[in-house]
C-alpha cells in the first residue's frame, strides 16, 4: 500500500483496501499512543490547518496528531487569514505548498477543497465541507470495528438530515466497506440521486446496500449502529431552524428507537450534539420552541450504548493515520513491532 502524496478529500477517492489500511494504521498508532511509544517520524515537517468554520475535535485531532508525529502546526482561523477575502484559493494553495508539507482545510463547498488540492503540491486533507466529512468516517468505522470486531454486513442507520456532510459520508463509507446503509428521513432530506447512484456502484464491489426510507420503525429494525447529527449545520442560516425542528423531530434518536433497533445496537454522533440545555444554542431553541433536546435525547446520549466519546478520541488516531500515510511515515509504523519503539 502506498498512499504517499495522496490528497484525502472524500472516501469516494479511496478503495476499500486503502480505507481498511488507514484503519489498521490508526489502530496501530492508537496502541502505540496508549503504550507511550513515540512515532515522531515526521520531525522537521510542518502542516497548515485552515479552518473557515469552527471546530473542537478536528482542530485538536490535527494538532495533537501532527505534534505526536513530530510536526509543527500553523492554525489559520475563520477570520485571521487572507483566504477568500484578499487571496484566491489558487494563490493560497501555491503559497502554502512552499512552506508546508500538508494542508488541512475545513470550510464550505467541496469544490473549494478540490481547488485547493488541484493547485497544491502537497497533500490536502478535508477537515469537513458542506458535502463530506471523510476523517470523521475513519473515526466512526474504527469505533464500529472496535466494538463489533468487523464492518462488513453490519447495518448502519443514519437518522436526520441525510443530504449533508454526515449523511453523505456515511453512505459513501458504508458502500465502500460493505455495510448496509439506511438513511431515515423525510424524502426531501435524502442524499441526492447522483451520489446514491455512485454509492450503488461501490456496493456492487463491497456487498453493501443502500436503503432510503421515511419509516422509522422499518429503518431501525435489526440495526447495529444508529447515528445522527445536528439538524442545522455550520454555515446554514438561523431561519431554517423552525422548518428543521418540524421536519426532523420524528427522526430524533430516543430510547424507543434504540429498543426497536434491538439489544446489540450502539449509538454514534460526530458531535457536537444538542442533547441537553448545556449550550447557548440549546437554551435559545428551548426558549423559542420549548425543546429540551434535539436530534438525540440525553438518555440515549448518556447511555451505555453511546460510543460517542470513544468515537471522538478516534478522530485523533485516524487523522494521525491519514497524515502518516500521505506523508510517508506509515511503513515504519506498520513494520515496527510493538514495544520496540524509540519512546
Ligand atoms: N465532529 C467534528 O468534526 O467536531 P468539530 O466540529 O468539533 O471538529
Ligand atoms: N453537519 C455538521 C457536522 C459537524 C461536525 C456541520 O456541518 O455543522
Amino acid at each position: 500500500m502506498n498512499l504517499r502524496g495522496r490528497d484525502f478529500l472524500t472516501l469516494k477517492d479511496y478503495s476499500e483496501a486503502e480505507i481498511i489500511y488507514l484503519l489498521d494504521l490508526a489502530a496501530k498508532l492508537k496502541e502505540k499512543k496508549k503504550k507511550g511509544i513515540l512515532v515522531d517520524y515526521l520531525r522537521g515537517k510542518n502542516v497548515a490547518l485552515i479552518f473557515e468554520k469552527t471546530s473542537t475535535r478536528t482542530r485538536c485531532s490535527f494538532e495533537v496528531a501532527a505534534h505526536d508525529l513530530g510536526m509543527g502546526t500553523t492554525y489559520l482561523d475563520p477570520t485571521g487569514s487572507q483566504i477568500g477575502k484578499k487571496e484566491s484559493i489558487k494563490d493560497t494553495a501555491r503559497v502554502l505548498s512552499g512552506m508546508f508539507e500538508g494542508i488541512e482545510y475545513r470550510g464550505f463547498g467541496q469544490e473549494i477543497v478540490e481547488e485547493l488540492a488541484r493547485y497544491s503540491d502537497v497533500p490536502v486533507w478535508n477537515g469537513l465541507t458542506n458535502e463530506y466529512h471523510p476523517t470523521q468516517m475513519l473515526a466512526d468505522m474504527l469505533t464500529i470495528r472496535e466494538h463489533f470486531g468487523k464492518l462488513k454486513g453490519l447495518k448502519l442507520v443514519y437518522m436526520g438530515d441525510a443530504r449533508y456532510n454526515m449523511g453523505n459520508s456515511y453512505m459513501v463509507a458504508c458502500s465502500k466497506l460493505g455495510l448496509h446503509f439506511t438513511a431515515c428521513a423525510p424524502e426531501k432530506y435524502f442524499p441526492n440521486a447522483k451520489l446514491v447512484g455512485e454509492c450503488e456502484n461501490f456496493c456492487e464491489t463491497s456487498g453493501g446496500t443502500i436503503t432510503l426510507t421515511e419509516n422509522v420503525d422499518v429503518a431501525v429494525r435489526d440495526a447495529d449502529v444508529i447515528c445522527t447529527d445536528v439538524w442545522v449545520s455550520m454555515g446554514e442560516p438561523d431561519e431554517v431552524w423552525a422548518e428543521r425542528i418540524n421536519d426532523l423531530s420524528p427522526y430524533k434518536v430516543t430510547s424507543e428507537v434504540m429498543e426497536n433497533a434491538g439489544s446489540k445496537a450502539v449509538f454514534l454522533h460526530c458531535l457536537p450534539s444538542f442533547h441537553d440545555l448545556g449550550t447557548k444554542i440549546g437554551k435559545e431553541i428551548h426558549e423559542k420552541y420549548g425543546l429540551d433536546d434535539m436530534e438525540v435525547t440525553d438518555e440515549v446520549f448518556e447511555s451505555d450504548r453511546s460510543l460517542v466519546f470513544q468515537e471522538a478520541e478516534n478522530r485523533m488516531h485516524t487523522i494521525k493515520a491519514v497524515m502518516a500515510a500521505t506523508l510517508g511515515a506509515d511503513r515504519i509504523v506498520m513494520s515496527e513491532t510493538m514495544g520496540k519503539g524509540r519512546g
